[in-house]
């Protein structure tokens, strides 16, 4: 009989045998991570307000409803088991100066974008746990935060505070998990192409000119697509990146790191 030597072996799907959890995965940047995680071998439960046809576990369920995020992960793991990757990216925007938004929006936005991420994460911890207990031996979350949290932008206030506090939020998961096995990053986005800046430029009153105002903010000169950010979220919380916690990964075309001159 031949031996077989590793480099002959069929390649195992990085994420074969685990299950992934998508907060906000019927649009844009979840869906994204959604398609990516499942493209990579994993078994993907999608909680939003919405569902798409793809081929995922769809729960309805709104973040900011403690019963119903607790059932939505019951389901989930009644009908996938443990759950080995939890990435938190539902979230929705405002604008504005501080002034602008009422008490009830700043409510509204934290609840979401913050409290959204305590919530779902507290459900899911017990199913997280078991999963770096277990025999795959992995767990990790991704939060999605945003080049807000690290970059003052105009008219962005709630949303900057809102993503600040995901920033923070992260670290400190990270700080308090890590004994426990589970990896807690985040991914800082720029300004990615999806339904979401969709409906911003729609509502702008030159929306060609916002979009290129948007592409030239980033030194790439471009948006960020949503599966580049998917794929940074993929390898964040993939089994590969054993080493990696606490730590925020900026994928907004150099906008927080880089300092270039004007383009002629
Ligand atoms: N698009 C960008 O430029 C950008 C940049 C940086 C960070 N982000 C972050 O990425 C994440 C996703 O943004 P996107 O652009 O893909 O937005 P999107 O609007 O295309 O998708 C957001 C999804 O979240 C869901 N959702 C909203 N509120 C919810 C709730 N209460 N409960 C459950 N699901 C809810 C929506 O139904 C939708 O499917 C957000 O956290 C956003 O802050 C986006």
């Amino acid at each position: 009989m031949p031996r077989t030597t590793d480099h002959h072996r069929t390649p195992r799907a990085e994420y074969e045998g685990l299950v992934a959890v998508v907060t906000g995965g019927a649009s844009g940047i979840g869906l994204a991570t959604a398609r990516e995680l499942h493209a990579r071998g994993a078994e993907v439960a999608v909680l939003d307000l919405a569902a798409t046809d793809e081929p995922f576990l769809h729960v309805h369920c709104d973040v900011t409803d403690d019963q119903a995020v607790r059932t939505a992960v019951d389901t989930v793991t009644n009908e996938l088991g443990d759950i080995h990757v939890l990435v938190n990216n539902a979230g929705i925007g405002a604008q504005g100066t501080v002034e602008d938004n009422t008490p009830d929006e700043w409510h509204r936005v934290l609840d979401v974008n913050v409290i959204g991420i305590a919530r779902v994460t507290t459900a899911a911890l017990p199913a997280l746990r078991k999963a770096a207990a277990g025999g795959a031996g992995h767990a990790a979350i991704v939060n999605m935060c945003s080049i807000a949290a690290t970059a003052g932008l105009p008219r962005r206030a709630l949303y900057s505070a809102s993503k600040g506090a995901v920033l923070a939020l992260t670290r400190a998961m990270a700080a308090d998990h890590l004994c426990e096995g589970i990896r807690v990053c985040c991914v800082n986005p720029g300004t990615v192409d999806t339904p979401w800046v969709g409906r911003l430029l729609s509502a702008a009153d030159d929306a060609d000119a916002e979009r290129a105002a948007l592409a030239a903010r980033q030194p790439s000169g471009r948006l960020v697509s949503a599966e580049e950010v998917a794929a940074a979220v993929a390898y964040l919380a993939g089994p590969r990146s054993g080493a990696t916690t606490g730590t925020d990964l900026a994928v907004d075309g150099g906008m927080q790191a880089l300092r270039l001159p004007p383009r002629p």
